[in-house]
């Protein structure tokens, strides 16, 4: 570039991917931490919620997270086996599971990661981060988000993620009956 020229960069280039991440306190959420206080490089694109176990997550806390502007949720437990509540990481598991199906036909399912990480795996946490933003970046800003929540098309998404959360909702009281 020639000296005076002038640096023009578009809003994609600008965007940086927004992720929500729900941390089970007693592994993942302490993971962050270690990651934190090992001083471990991670991309600022990650907003922590902590949870107490993984299989708090409800269908209804992603959709939500989706629709309100997170484009990327993360959902991270202790390893199977580990969970401090015996099965709710298995839970969470055949949750999401669920709940990524659901998101597949609305092409939304990339945008939902599942991940072990124990308290000692700082470096993992970090490296999960990294991995996941540039999978965002890839997809792009998720379409279902403000600003485009205006135009009649993504009306129609909100619709179907309304409509997602009903079945999922529904599914979950049939398996606990
Ligand atoms: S306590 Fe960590 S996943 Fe259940």
């Amino acid at each position: 570039m020639s000296e005076g020229q002038a640096v023009t960069t578009t809003k994609e280039e600008c965007w940086v991917p927004n992720i929500l991440a729900f941390a089970c306190n007693w592994c993942s959420y302490a993971g962050a931490d270690l990651a934190g206080v090992s001083r471990l490089q991670y991309p600022p694109t990650v907003k922590i919620l902590r949870v107490m176990c993984s299989s708090r997550v409800e269908p209804s806390f992603i959709l939500k997270a989706l629709k309100d502007g997170a484009d990327g949720v993360l959902i991270a437990g202790c390893h199977i086996g580990d969970c401090h509540y015996i099965d709710g990481n298995k839970n969470a598991e055949v949750r999401i599971n669920n709940t990524k199906k659901a998101l597949a036909k609305l092409g939304l399912d990339k945008r939902l990661r599942l991940e072990w990480i124990s308290a000692s795996e700082g470096l993992r946490f970090s490296e999960v981060i990294k991995e996941f933003t540039d999978e965002i970046k890839k997809l792009g800003q998720n379409p279902v988000k403000e600003p485009q929540l205006k135009t009649p098309e993504s009306r129609l998404w909100r619709a179907h993620l309304l409509l997602v959360n009903r079945r999922l909702m529904f599914k979950e009281v049939k398996l606990n009956e």
